[in-house]
């Protein structure tokens, strides 16, 4: 009986490799061991069949996203309220902006037509209900969007859980939690794996779509604000430095996660860039030391 469940384990997981490498045959490109080393990888420069849409590209963390995606060669359109964003640097002119608002889905849908990986950095603060619609609501509207639209990838820059934090901006906070719930139900991840191996083959062999989670603590890097470039990581790279190597100090209850260290918005990119394409790129929730990894 443990030899047929072992064999039956075997076969299955090279199913699924076999399964991948189609996936992402099928997809035009070669898999990526994820260290985009010249080999038809993600670090080439070619051109690419992958069409990516960053919700809200023109902002903080999504304008490094959609450089980072031109310096693949991917074809990247960008959708927010305010579409160009005002300033001109030369690689706003190779993204295609896209005016819309992702409380209004019909306002969007067009935007998704041949779409192949969503990265979604819609987000922001301000009364629990509006935390609650710009972090839920709207992010829900486009998981839904992508679902529909047959998207392979979809990809979430949520948040990490900041201990007594959550009571302050509990708005934000639900609505993360509630558009994370949407993503697992609707691009359902590698949790199916503990179910059972078989199940996650058929359901890979059906349907592609699977859902990534960054939930990223405190993002440094240059924010513009207007015509003012604002230098985060004076505060954010020797926050980073101390952090990431005190791991343990974060698992303290309560104020632990205010021992999670900042991550750099560059490594954030990489890690949303590489998951929206990477089909052999784990999918579920990423945590901030996963970020630090996988940026690198
Ligand atoms: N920055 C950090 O330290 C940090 C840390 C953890 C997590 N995050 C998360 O990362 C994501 C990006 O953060 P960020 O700092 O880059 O924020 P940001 O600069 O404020 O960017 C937010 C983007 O969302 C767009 N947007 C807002 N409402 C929209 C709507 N209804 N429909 C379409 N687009 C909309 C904005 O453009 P328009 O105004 O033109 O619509 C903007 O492009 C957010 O989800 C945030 O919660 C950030």
């Amino acid at each position: 009986m443990k030899s047929i469940l072992t064999s039956r384990l075997v076969d299955s997981q090279s199913s699924l490799s076999r399964l991948l490498k189609m996936a992402a045959s099928r997809n035009g490109r070669l898999l990526s061991t994820g260290s985009n080393k010249g080999d038809g990888t993600l670090g080439d420069k070619q051109p690419s069949t992958e069409k990516i849409l960053v919700f809200g590209g023109n902002g903080f963390v999504g304008s490094h996203i959609c450089r980072e995606a031109l310096e693949r060669g991917l074809t990247v359109h960008s959708l927010s309220r305010s579409g160009r964003p005002s300033y001109q640097d030369s690689w706003t002119n190779s993204i295609v902006w896209h005016q819309g608002d992702l409380l209004s889905p019909d306002s969007f849908k067009s935007a998704m037509t041949g779409v192949t990986s969503v990265i979604s950095c819609v987000g922001g603060f301000g009364s629990n209900p509006h935390m609650y619609r710009i972090n839920g609501t709207a992010n829900i509207n486009a998981v839904i969007a992508a679902a529909e639209q047959g998207v392979k990838r979809f990809v979430y820059i949520s948040a990490a859980d900041f201990g007594l934090m959550y009571y302050l901006l509990r708005g934000y906070f639900e609505g993360k939690r509630a558009t994370e719930t949407e993503l697992t139900k609707k691009l359902p991840h590698g949790g199916l794996v503990s179910f059972s191996l078989a199940l996650i083959l058929d359901f890979c062999l059906y349907c592609l779509q699977l859902g990534v989670i960054l939930r990223a603590g405190f993002i440094h890097g240059t924010r513009r604000v207007g015509q003012m470039k604002l230098p985060l990581s004076v505060i954010g790279a020797p926050l980073e430095m101390i952090l990431k190597r005190a791991k343990l100090l974060s698992k303290i209850p309560l104020i632990g996660p205010l021992f999670i260290p900042p991550v750099h918005v560059t490594s954030v990119a990489k890690v949303a860039v590489t998951a929206a394409t990477d089909p052999t790129f784990p999918p579920g929730i990423i945590d901030v030391y996963g970020i630090l990894q996988h940026g690198h």
